[in-house]
């Protein structure tokens, strides 16, 4: 008996080591959409996450299978897999961070706005749960459009009384990824070393990686060679989406994406300092109500959301550009919350 004892305690250690001196805090993250094909990966990354002990996959079909098989990783996050509208309520409650990767991916020749029709009804009604069983959730929106999909749950938050602007994310970090990847690449640098930081929003020209800023800076890159970056960067998912020829988007990077940016909040809620990410917030930096930029994480969600920096004149243009798209993909998205 004494054997078995010492063998979980020494587990219990070794689940907490490398994090603060003091006991991780229990966490439960929820996945909606978590059959799919961001969702399966995210949840095999979510479950070999130390921060996560409890991991809630929902989908609509299919996570009874995802989750009994992500659920045999031998890592200390216990998994649960739920299914339908009926086991929603009890998927979401708890839940510290609720990431929602549901809805349909873009086919060759579409954009994210092309996905609004289905997408938006399907965030709706996840977020009017989400208000009902864990209103102070941070929830970490993936669902494309982005920038129509973040307003949407703001206002349906809203009308339920749960609003808290620092609770609530678009998950933009793929954008992040895809410019660190090619600016190395391009630059010749270490890519585990590069950082770059992008705003805006998360379609097309509203995506606006900010090449000046980036670290290690690089002076080997001409004003042509940054112009490409931008565009590759913004293209990304386009180039993802038309490699798959029809068999959807980025899943892989994205699930990648999605595990970085909630092992951040989570980070943030058990008080580790100074944890900085891009995301697609409630903002002032400009006069647009939602806007992309670095936020620091904290304990309660958004600590802060961090100014642009020295945009040089290219990025200026580029800000300018991408405003009058963002603002009506905001305006679509808040009109459809009360419309329906
Ligand atoms: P997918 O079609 O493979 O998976 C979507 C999953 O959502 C399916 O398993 C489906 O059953 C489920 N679903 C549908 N309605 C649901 C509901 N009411 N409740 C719970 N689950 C529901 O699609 P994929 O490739 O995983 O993409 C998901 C979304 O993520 C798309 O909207 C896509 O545009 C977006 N995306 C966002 C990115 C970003 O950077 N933010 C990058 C790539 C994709």
């Amino acid at each position: 008996r004494s054997a078995v004892l010492k063998s979980t305690s020494e587990l219990l250690r070794r689940s907490r080591r490398g994090y603060s001196s003091s006991a991780t805090p229990e966490r439960k993250v929820a996945i909606l959409g978590a059959a799919g094909g961001i969702g399966q990966p995210l949840a095999l990354l979510m479950k070999i996450n130390p921060l996560v002990s409890s991991l809630s996959l929902f989908d609509i079909a299919g996570t009874p299978g995802v989750a009994a098989d992500v659920s045999h990783i031998n890592s200390p996050a216990l998994v649960k897999g739920f299914m339908g509208d009926d086991q929603l309520g009890e998927a979401l409650e708890g839940s510290d961070v609720v990431i929602i990767p549901a809805g349909v991916p873009r086919k060759p020749g579409m954009t994210r706005d092309d996905l609004f029709n289905i997408n938006a009804g399907i965030v709706k009604g996840l977020c009017t749960a989400i208000a009902k069983h864990c209103p102070n959730a941070l929830v970490n929106m993936i669902s494309n459009p982005v920038n129509s999909t973040v307003p949407i749950a703001a206002e349906v938050f809203k009308k339920a009384g749960t609003y808290d602007e620092k609770k609530l994310f678009g998950v933009t970090t793929l954008d992040v990824v895809r410019a660190k990847t090619f600016y190395a690449g391009k630059a010749g640098l270490p890519v585990s070393e590069v950082n770059v930081p992008v705003v805006g929003g998360h379609a097309g020209i509203t995506i606006l990686p900010l090449f000046s800023q980036a670290t290690p800076a690089s002076n080997s890159l001409s004003q042509e060679d940054i112009v490409a970056l931008t565009k590759r960067t913004q293209d990304g998912g386009t180039e993802v989406v038309e490699a798959k020829a029809g068999k959807g988007s980025a899943t892989l990077s994205m699930a990648y994406a999605g595990a970085v940016f909630a092992d951040a909040c989570l980070k943030g809620l058990n008080g580790v300092p100074d944890v900085v990410e891009c995301s697609y917030v409630q903002s002032t930096v400009t006069e647009l109500p939602f806007f992309a930029s670095k936020v620091r994480l904290g304990k309660n969600g958004v600590e802060e959301v961090l100014g642009l920096g020295e945009l040089n004149d290219f990025e200026k243009q580029g800000l300018e550009n991408l405003k009058g798209e963002l603002k009506s993909s905001i305006e679509k998205g808040i009109k459809f919350a009360h419309g329906n």
